[in-house]
This record gives C-alpha cells, sequence and structure tokens, in this order.
C-alpha cells in the first residue's frame, strides 16, 4: 500500500481563529481609520501577519517606518493572544475530531501546515498537539502561501511524495499553494471561493469517512 500524508491548516481549519485573527485586526483598523470589513478580511486568510499588515496598509493608503511597522504587528499580536489564551479543546470545530481520529485510527500521518507563528501554542491549548507527526508553521517557512513551501516541508518531514499527500485548507492561497505542491486539495469553506480545490466542502460535518478512506 503506498504511503499517504495527511496535511492541515490551522485557522479556519480545525479550529475558528480566523474570527479572532478579524477582531485583532478591526481593532487597529478602526484605530488607523482604515476601512475594514469581513470581505476584505477574505484576502487575509492565509498569509503572513506580516503581509497581512501590508495589505491593510495599502487599503489605508498608508506608508509609515519600520519601526512603526513593527510595532503595529506586535500590537495585533498581542490582542490576538487576548483571544488565544482563553482557548481551550471546545472551540474545535465540528467534526474535525472524527477525521483526525480515524486517520490516527489508521496510522496514516498527519502534519500542521500553516502561516501562523501562533499554531503550536494553539495546538496545544485544544490538545491536538499529539496527533501531528510534524508541525511546519510561520517561523519555519520562508515564502509565504500561495507558495507551497510550507506544504513541501510538511511532506518532507512525513517522509511522503508531494503527489501522495491531501491538504485541507479554508483560503484561496492555501488551495493555490496546495495545488503548486502537487498535492490533492480538499476546500474548507464556500466552493464559489475556493473553486481551484480538488473537492470542496462547507465544513467537516460534510465530509464523509468513506470520502477520507478513498483518499488513502
Ligand atoms: C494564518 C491565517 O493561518 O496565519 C492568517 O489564516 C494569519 O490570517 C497567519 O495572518 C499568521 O498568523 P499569526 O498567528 O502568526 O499572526
Ligand atoms: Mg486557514
Amino acid at each position: 500500500m503506498k504511503k499517504v500524508g495527511f496535511i492541515f491548516d490551522l485557522d479556519g481549519v480545525i479550529v475558528d481563529t480566523a474570527g479572532y485573527h478579524y477582531l485583532a485586526w478591526k481593532k487597529l483598523a478602526d484605530r488607523l481609520g482604515i476601512p475594514f470589513d469581513e470581505e476584505a478580511n477574505e484576502r487575509f486568510k492565509g498569509v503572513s501577519r506580516k503581509r497581512c499588515l501590508e495589505i491593510l496598509l495599502e487599503l489605508g493608503g498608508i506608508q509609515v517606518s519600520q519601526e512603526q511597522f513593527d510595532a503595529w504587528l506586535v500590537e495585533k499580536n498581542e490582542d490576538y493572544l487576548l483571544y488565544i489564551n482563553e482557548m481551550d479543546a471546545s472551540e474545535i470545530l465540528p467534526d474535525v475530531p472524527k477525521v483526525l481520529n480515524y486517520l490516527k485510527d489508521h496510522q496514516i500521518p498527519m502534519a500542521l501546515g500553516s502561516a501562523s507563528k501562533n499554531a503550536r501554542s494553539i495546538l496545544e491549548k485544544v490538545q491536538l498537539l499529539p496527533y501531528f507527526e510534524a508541525v511546519v508553521d510561520g517561523n519555519q517557512v520562508s515564502k509565504a502561501k500561495p507558495d507551497p513551501e510550507v506544504f513541501l516541508i510538511a511532506a518532507r518531514e512525513l517522509g511522503v511524495a508531494p503527489e501522495d499527500c491531501v491538504v485541507f485548507e479554508d483560503a484561496v492561497a492555501g488551495i493555490e499553494a496546495a495545488n503548486r505542491a502537487g498535492m490533492t486539495s480538499v476546500g474548507i469553506g464556500d466552493a464559489d471561493i475556493l473553486g481551484d480545490a480538488s473537492y470542496t466542502f462547507t465544513d467537516f460535518t460534510k465530509i464523509d469517512l468513506e470520502f477520507i478512506k478513498d483518499l488513502t
């Protein structure tokens, strides 16, 4: 039997932290007088913290010194961490454990592939860290999604060929990264937004274990 690996994005796939990222960016945007709403927030999904701030300042037509830029990055993350510090296993998205437990029971290796520098501490908070053989996050990658780097490192750490990996992603940039890595991509969210994915489901409650079995 060929060796298959499953790679999961974190924010918006395993836990609903996308909402917390939004609230923290919205607070900064409001303070700076930059119009920012849920639609603009779509562009923030899957991309690094630094790139998010660049986009926000582009939206506001603001140019700042490197020092100010770095200070706002810290400010946003401190606000975000106020939400993260309160997280526990109740914030795992519905039916995610169903899929993770199936893969664990069948000894199929799993990795996390996230742009977040907070990924490991979030996995600890929601008690899912032991499921993952590899955790590749924003601290290890130099090229952000849609570059395939994060998923290629994850595949290498699992010891699985990229074409035998399956990626679960909620972001347009993440689906593009998975496709560019030559992996099977499963979009979690709106099929109209994630149209380039090999498969899409609105959430994990719509994923049958037969579907997972067929991918292995
Ligand atoms: C991604 C999120 O998972 O992580 C992005 O989808 C976020 O919205 C990025 O900007 C970086 O996260 P963090 O926790 O390092 O600020
Ligand atoms: Mg995501």
